[in-house]
């Protein structure tokens, strides 16, 4: 069956103008949750919503080789990394990820972030403006140290956030942002493969129930330690997007400040309510707009024959606002998550499906505790939003208010 096209040549143009909202867009216009283009000159079937996540997430069908731009997978993940694997080697490094950061894992790094947050709240009081996006970057980053085993202070911690935030900054965009990212990207990757060396030959000595020690120590299946290159890039996608929590939580402040009836509903902190109001955060607010998969093993859907190779993006922002999903998707209400456990393949900011099977994010844990664990901080601490711009464009990725979100602490 011919899937319906859109009319565009090409949509490059269309997709980095319109941004989070093209699938969503086209979808509607198109009458489909299922369509072809060309990006980048390259035909792409983009799709949304659940059977589409739950087509793409089957663990099995897609890989991510060659479905990114370069500069993109250079700055998010990286060659050797478990989001490069397939198979039985991606479900094996995935363990790793996954015994270091479900349940109790999750909660003693939002305890660092807490510790954190406590030390360097002093150096923000009196400020009549603190750029939160950075400074969440670095409460982030340390915390993330700290429950490695290998805690950073002073210009390293200044360092290693500036670095991390860059190659965030950097990861959906193509000139001089990518190229800053890029650039900072090599300092990251020589800081994080000195740590596994100096951990593996004892120089750095750490607890062995670190996760540091545990990285360190991780055999792929081929029963050999990762290479020195592989076990930095791996430190990284611990620690790179741990920081980049740092944009739900400039997301979480705005909120509870904007989106009305949002602090009365958190303010008795009660644990389901702050989870709650964490799931809406990740749902509302945009963050990745798609993510990318190739071809492993044809299937049809919708009665086309995807074939082996063929470019697919799923709309994982698109799918988070999917009117046959959520009830006024455009509104902010925490509440539809108080008597609802969300959907494997409905909630999909941080990807879809298993964990243990396909390349669902394992950090969902840590960044639900490190957002649940904000609010109370920041409800007992006098502050308050001075005017700014906080419109969110939709046609940068990631995201964030124009000119970041700032704080008064005066
Ligand atoms: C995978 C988003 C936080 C580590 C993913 C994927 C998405 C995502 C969409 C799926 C990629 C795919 O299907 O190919 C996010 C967002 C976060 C976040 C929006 C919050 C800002 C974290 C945290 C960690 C983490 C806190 C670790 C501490 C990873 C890793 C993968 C991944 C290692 C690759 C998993 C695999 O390939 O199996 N993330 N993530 N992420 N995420 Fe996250």
């Amino acid at each position: 069956m011919e899937l319906p096209r859109d009319p565009a040549l090409d949509s490059t143009r269309a997709f980095f103008s319109e941004g989070y909202d093209w699938i969503g867009n086209r979808c509607r216009a198109l009458g489909s949750d299922v369509f072809r283009a060309r990006i980048l000159l390259r035909p792409v079937v983009c799709m949304m919503g659940e059977e589409a996540a739950r087509r793409f997430y089957d663990g099995d069908s897609f890989t991510r080789a060659g479905a990114m731009p370069q500069t993109t997978l250079r700055q998010l993940q990286d060659k050797g990394s478990v989001q490069a694997l397939d198979g039985a080697a991606h479900r094996h490094r995935k363990q790793l990820f996954l015994s270091m950061m479900v349940g109790d894992p999750a909660e003693a790094l939002a305890d660092a972030f807490e510790r954190r947050w406590h030390a360097d709240l002093p150096r923000w009081q009196g400020r009549a403006e603190v750029r939160m996006h950075e400074a969440f970057g670095r409460l982030l980053c340390g915390a993330a140290c700290d429950w490695l085993g290998v805690p950073v202070e002073n210009d390293a911690l200044r360092r290693r956030t500036r670095e991390m935030l860059a190659m965030i900054g950097g990861a959906g965009s193509v000139g001089p942002r990518a190229w800053r990212g890029l650039a900072l990207r090599r300092g990251a990757e020589h800081w994080a493969r000195e740590v596994v060396r100096h951990v593996r030959d004892g120089t750095l000595a750490v607890r062995k129930d670190t996760p540091i020690a545990r990285l360190a120590g991780f055999r792929d299946l081929d029963g050999e330690l990762l290479d020195l290159r592989t076990a930095g890039v791996e430190l990284l996608n611990i620690v790179r997007p741990t920081v980049a929590v740092s944009r739900f939580l400039c997301f979480a402040t705005l909120a509870l400040h904007r989106q009305r009836g949002a602090a009365a509903f958190v303010k008795d902190r009660e644990p389901a309510r702050l989870q709650a109001f964490a799931q809406e955060v990740r749902r509302f607010y945009p963050f990745f707009p798609v993510i990318g998969g190739r071809v492993r093993t044809p299937f049809r859907f919708r009665g086309h024959a995807f074939g082996r190779g063929d470019w697919v993006l799923l709309g994982l922002h698109a799918t988070n606002h999917d009117p046959r999903l959520w009830e006024a998707p455009e509104a902010f209400r925490p509440e539809r998550f108080l008597d609802r456990e969300p959907g494997a393949f409905a909630l999909v900011p941080q990807g879809a499906g298993a964990h243990a099977d396909d390349h669902r994010c394992p950090g969902e844990w840590i960044t639900l505790a490190l957002l649940r664990r904000l609010v109370p901080l920041l409800l007992a601490t006098e502050h308050r939003l001075p005017p700014q711009d906080l419109s969110i464009p939709h046609n940068r990725f990631p995201t964030l208010p124009r000119r970041g979100l700032r704080l008064g602490f005066a």
